[in-house]
């Protein structure tokens, strides 16, 4: 449906999981994907998936915490790819306790990652999107971030503020005509949730209206449709892909 050609999409946190199936459907649309995560092994593993469907791709080992390491990456995917025309921020982590027992490093590390690395690569990419006068960010948050959950202080901090920074940002890049949205996905099933019992997942499926969880692939489409020029008057929203979990 979408035609991708010549367009170059980087994915944070993208060999594994959400941030793969978003690849894998930017791929499939002609896109040249790259694909930013931690373990060198990993991505090309996932490299080389694109590359076995048809997709172009490339990856790139980096830590979307370490601002130096991001500013010099970005400034050689430019040279060696022209453009950056959609950022993906996906990277996420969580570590859940519930606040008494919530250490320091906990708070810190969701923070630093699920936050500060979205700030960092939106700050690096803004400098060269500017210049080129386009271009689209997502931030992939949470329904977390607007409905927050016992033990997950510091990851509904983080997701909340990623909503935060998405209108920020959005505010201040849209006269250079880039946009800047937010995803909040709710209940996905991902290698995270595979091993959830039936129960479990029947218990989850009661509190969503469309009566399932979701896939990797419907936050992938909507993703798709943010980066496109379908959504060329859209900026500074965070849509849910939660089958109607949280309604506002
Ligand atoms: N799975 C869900 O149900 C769900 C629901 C709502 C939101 N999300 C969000 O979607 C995103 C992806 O989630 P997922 O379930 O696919 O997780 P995942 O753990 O399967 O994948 C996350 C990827 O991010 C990478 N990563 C972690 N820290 C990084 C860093 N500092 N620098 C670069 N890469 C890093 C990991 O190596 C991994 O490949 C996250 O932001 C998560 O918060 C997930």
């Amino acid at each position: 449906m979408y035609d991708f050609l010549d367009k170059v999409v980087l994915i944070t946190g993208a060999a594994r999981g959400i941030g793969f199936a978003i690849a894998e459907s930017f791929a499939k649309a002609k896109a040249t994907v790259l694909i930013l995560d931690l373990n060198q092994e990993a991505i090309d593993t996932a490299v080389n998936r694109l590359i076995d469907l048809g997709g172009k791709a490339a990856g790139y080992m980096a830590n979307v915490t370490n601002s130096k390491g991001i500013e010099e990456l970005f400034a050689r995917i430019i040279q060696e790819h022209g453009k950056i025309d959609a950022l993906i921020n996906n990277a996420g982590v969580t570590r859940d306790n519930l606040m008494l027992r919530m250490k320091e490093e906990e708070w810190d590390l969701v923070l630093n990652i699920n936050l500060k690395g979205a700030f960092i690569c939106s700050q690096k990419v803004f400098k060269h999107m500017m210049k080129a006068r386009s271009g689209s960010i997502i931030n992939i948050a949470s329904v977390i971030g607007i409905m927050g959950n016992a033990g997950q202080a510091n990851y509904a901090a983080s997701k909340g503020g990623l909503i935060a920074l998405t209108k920020s940002c959005a505010k201040e890049f849209a006269s250079r005509n880039i946009r800047v949205n937010a995803v909040a996905p709710g209940f996905i099933e991902t290698e995270m949730t595979a091993t959830l019992s039936d129960e479990i997942r029947a218990e989850y499926a009661k509190v969503i209206p469309l009566n399932q969880m979701g896939s990797p692939l419907d936050v992938a489409k909507l993703c798709m449709f943010l980066a496109s020029d379908e959504s060329t008057y859209i900026t500074g929203q965070t849509i849910a892909v939660d089958g109607g979990l949280t309604m506002h």
